[in-house]
């Protein structure tokens, strides 16, 4: 049996988090208080985790942000942990100022938030892309704006709708296995969620690096599953040690990531495998490529099919490598879980349900899936129901001013249409918030109702978000995901 298991993480976040308390407890005593205090919002049921435990740790999916979003509307402010989550300390020179988060789920300020470059991800989710992802200049989420740029620019080629569309063979493929094991099992209860997420990453594996499952190693596969399960398991402990952790200056954090702890290593080893992979397999294909073979097929034998000894765009071969991790990551849980919430749905109306195998049976040859209206509106209606990421985290790189579709009522009474944010201020993009607003998706927002999207956009607005159907699911803006037409 692995030494990882999920009992075990609030430990080893724990001892990572204990030399931290006389940083916090300087922060304590020299906060500021906010300048978004005057927002209205739900009073906070503990000193210490402020609202932190109805957010993250929640019976059912959105139980209490849908009831704040009902009383409070689309823009609310929330108390994080003793407020220590809006520090963003010594390393990039921004101030501790608030403990308050901005929760947004108003349309007009969610297009601004995600396009500006205004913002960037929070401490929290620069840690952890640290520890999976690794250094900064070749990671998506921590490199600077230009790196971005250019990084998502060159990889870009892999993920086009005509690279994609070349890669269904692998998709068709992966879906036929999973249906023979579905149909071989003698079983009447089945549980879905491990052959899904086996599934989607052999089918990562195949369609984005050119591996089956056996090349992909037992070692590898094992600590991908150990990964999503540190990922699935929150706890009250881990909560409190990620505020703690977020505080740390960026160089204190990356010296307590080597600590021996054996959550600490399984980041680390799934660091370590992912790029050993890449590497060796980005190697091979940029060999095939100069040799004149056929390297087309998969996103990296797209991107090494340059020939000429270097990858697509002139990137170098090791920051390709550097991006296995974070497409096995980003694209394998997100792709099986929201695929499992769907199927539930589906399973509750028969009716839809018997209609959509038709049309799927009824489909041979060369699938074109854009023409299967019943397909589409139930992978629309999954998205937008269950955001996967329900809420995503930014910081404030500077002062800046928020619009806002609708107006607000600050608790002195004054009306708003525009918040003025100071930097260091922690912004909420309230995704599965935004996703049933009833102002936008109509009086059954809360209802998954695929016959929603028959007649077209289900969205009643003006702007214009995300790169699919106006959702928020992939995200919208520069780092919208890079994988929505594959997922
Ligand atoms: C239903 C499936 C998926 C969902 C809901 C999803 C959602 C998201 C979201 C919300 C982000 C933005 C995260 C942030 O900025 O904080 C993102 C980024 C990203 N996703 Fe996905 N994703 C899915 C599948 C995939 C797949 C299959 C791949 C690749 C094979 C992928 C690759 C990426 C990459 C590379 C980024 C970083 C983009 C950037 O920062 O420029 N995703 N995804």
């Amino acid at each position: 049996m692995s030494a990882f298991t999920p009992h075990n993480l609030p430990y080893s976040l724990a001892i990572a988090a204990a030399s931290l308390v006389p940083v916090f407890l300087m922060y304590v005593v020299f906060r500021r208080p906010g300048t978004i205090r005057n927002i209205p919002g739900p009073p906070s049921p503990s000193w210490i985790f402020g609202h932190t435990l109805q957010l993250i740790l929640p019976t059912r999916y959105g139980e209490h942000e849908f009831g704040w979003q009902q009383s409070y509307g689309a823009v609310y402010r929330l108390k994080d942990c003793f407020g220590v989550r809006s520090v963003e300390l010594l390393s990039s020179g921004l101030i501790p100022s608030q403990q308050d988060r901005l929760m947004v789920a108003d349309p007009a300020a969610l297009h601004y938030i995600v396009n500006s470059p205004h913002f960037k991800f929070s401490p929290m989710l620069e840690n952890l892309a640290y520890l999976l992802y690794g250094p900064k200049k070749s990671c998506f989420c921590s490199c600077t704006v230009e790196e971005h740029k250019s990084l998502r620019a060159a990889l870009n080629v892999g993920f086009t709708a005509a690279a994609v569309r070349s890669y269904h063979s692998t998709f068709e493929k992966a879906a036929s296995r999973l249906t023979e094991e579905l149909h071989n099992s003698s079983s009447t209860t089945i549980d879905i969620c491990p052959l899904l997420s086996f599934a989607t990453l052999s089918t990562i594996g195949e369609a984005v690096l050119g591996q089956s499952p056996e090349e992909l190693g037992e070692e590898l596969i094992r600590n991908n599953l150990e990964i999503v399960a540190v990922a699935a398991s929150h706890s009250r402990q881990q909560i409190l040690a990620e505020a703690i952790l977020s505080c740390l200056p960026a160089w204190l954090f990356r010296a307590a990531a080597h600590l021996p702890t054996p959550t600490l290593r399984t980041a680390r080893d799934a660091k370590r495998l992912a790029y050993e992979l890449g590497n060796r397999i980005v190697q091979e294909k940029l060999v095939a490529a100069r040799d004149g073979l056929d390297t087309d097929g998969d996103v990296f034998g797209v991107l090494c099919m340059d020939g000429s000894g270097t990858t697509k765009n002139g990137l170098p071969g090791d920051v390709v490598a550097a991006q296995t991790a974070l497409f096995l990551i980003a694209g394998q849980e997100t792709t099986a879980t929201t695929l499992v919430l769907g199927l539930r749905e589906l399973s509750r109306l028969p009716e839809f349900q018997a209609n959509l195998r038709s049309e799927i049976m009824a489909k041979t040859g060369n699938i074109a899936y854009d023409s299967m209206p019943l397909l589409n509106s139930f992978i629309k209606e999954s998205l937008r129901m269950f955001p996967i990421l329900p809420i995503d985290d930014r910081i404030a790189r500077e002062d800046t001013i928020i619009p806002l579709s609708e107006k607000i009522t600050l608790s002195t009474g004054e009306e708003i249409s525009q918040i003025v944010l100071e930097k260091g201020q922690i912004v909420s993009i309230a995704i599965a918030a935004f996703q049933r607003l009833e102002s936008r998706w109509g009086k059954d927002a809360h209802e998954f109702n695929p016959n929603r999207w028959l007649q077209g956009s289900a969205y009643k607005g003006a702007e214009a978000l995300g790169p699919y159907a106006n959702l928020l699911s992939f995200l919208g803006g520069p780092h919208s995901c890079l994988g929505w037409r594959f997922a």
